[in-house]
């Protein structure tokens, strides 16, 4: 089999980017370990912000997010039981989020590929990548128990932290960047009302909390434990305790509950893969970045930088410049860069912190202080929260680490 595009894995960035280049009359296959129905009922992150709205709309996946979304013009910054409003669309100039379960998105997008008379190949296994730096890469794979070879002229790695793609880059090139937290988030889905009309991030003592939400009958709520912590030693009661200690306020207000449906504990983690590109192999999305949930960039990093690719890939075909696909790593990992700061001032500003003394905790409390009163701090949440631009242009002593 032969195709202009390989795509490993069918999540947010494979499945963006075949759209991207279907558009473009660029040819692709997807092939993804999971079935249909796992990555259509798998529940994930739920904000897009601005940047990855417009990208939706722009390749004919946005009705729905337009008619069932719920967007925001703002979130809520909470510490020492004060509620501050955050304002995100006058500090953006007119950007927003919206609330679209990542697992919608995923079956928006799986139907516009069958819309295009497209398939996706489902459960395959031992995916592998050959001859990446010559002109011919090629994936093997097994599907029903037969082997298989697909021939690109590039290979799109869209395959999350676990896939093959990022390991194809030969260590001798490849700079991984990994910081580990001590925090986890649990998070929960609950029958229960809204507990605003905007999501709010807590700051308390006892640790940090997110209240988030899915429809106005279905929550998801987050708190901060211990990563290695047991779920089954968090019963309901317990849960619901928690939430409404760390998110009450001070004139009494408190978190609606319900009964909770599921349950479960993440670990946090910053990761970047310096560099996203080798010969005719490009990694996007979790394949090459991921970042903790606090700042909700995690789908949204994967929609810009397959944006990229599409770009550079569509630049090749059309004329046989090769200046963005050569740019490809330096482009997104700039806007990575930035993201994974935004994601970890937002984990440090909001988190509780066992080891802070008096002063760290007062400088912590100071900073919210800041950044929820001051234009400048309001306008540094604002603009990072609705994402940043894509920075097409050159940019000199752009390498972080030298
Ligand atoms: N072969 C084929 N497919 C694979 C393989 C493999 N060996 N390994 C992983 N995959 C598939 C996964 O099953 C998954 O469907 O690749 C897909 C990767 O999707 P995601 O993990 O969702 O990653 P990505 O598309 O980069 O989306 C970004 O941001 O909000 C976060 O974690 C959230 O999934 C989200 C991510
Ligand atoms: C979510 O609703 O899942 C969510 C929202 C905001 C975040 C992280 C997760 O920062």
């Amino acid at each position: 089999m032969r195709t202009q595009v390989g795509i490993i894995g069918a999540g947010p960035a494979g499945l963006i980017l075949a759209q991207l280049l279907h558009l473009q009359g660029i040819d692709s296959v997807i092939l993804e370990r999971k079935s249909k129905d796992k990555i259509e009922g798998t529940v994930k992150a739920g904000i897009l912000e601005q940047t990855t709205i417009d990208i939706l709309r722009e390749i004919g996946v946005g009705d729905r997010m337009d008619r069932e979304g719920h967007f925001h013009n703002g979130n809520y910054f909470q510490f020492n039981g004060q509620r501050r409003h955050i304002d995100l669309k006058k500090y953006s100039g007119g950007k927003q989020v919206v609330v679209y379960p990542q697992h919608e998105v995923i079956i928006d997008l799986v139907n516009a590929r069958y819309n295009n008379g497209k398939d996706i190949i489902f459960d395959v296994e031992n995916v592998t990548l050959h001859d990446i730096d010559t002109e011919n890469p090629k994936i093997r794979y097994c599907k029903n128990g037969m082997d298989e070879e697909l021939v690109c002229d590039f290979i799109a790695g869209c395959d999350g932290y676990h896939g093959p793609s990022r390991q194809a880059i030969p260590e001798s090139i490849r700079k991984e960047h990994l910081h580990m937290y001590k925090d986890g988030w649990l998070g929960i889905l609950s029958d229960s009302a809204p507990a605003a009309d905007e999501l709010i991030y807590a700051n308390h003592d006892q640790g940090f909390a997110l209240l988030s939400t899915r429809t106005p009958i279905l929550q998801r709520h987050y708190l901060q434990v211990d990563p290695h912590d047991d779920i089954a030693n968090w019963s309901d009661d317990r849960i619901w305790t928690e939430l409404t200690e760390r998110t009450k306020t001070n004139d009494g207000w408190q978190v609606p509950d319900g009964p909770i449906n599921s349950k479960g504990i993440i670990q946090m983690r910053s990761f970047i893969c310096e560099t996203m590109q080798y010969g005719r192999l490009f990694i996007a999305g979790d394949a090459a970045h991921t970042v903790p949930p606090t700042g909700a960039k995690g789908l949204n990093l994967a929609a810009t930088d397959v944006k990229v690719m599409a770009k550079g890939i569509t630049e090749y075909y059309r004329s046989g410049e090769s200046d963005v696909l050569d740019r490809y790593s330096e482009i997104c990992l700039r806007r990575v860069w930035k993201a994974e700061r935004f994601s970890h001032f937002m984990t440090h500003l909001l988190h509780a912190n066992s080891s802070y003394d008096s002063f760290q905790r007062g400088i912590q409390l100071t900073e919210l202080d800041y950044y929820t009163s001051s234009e400048a701090g309001l306008r540094m949440i604002a603009e990072n929260y609705v994402g940043l631009p894509i920075e097409w242009e050159k940019a000199e002593n752009l390498k972080i680490l030298k």
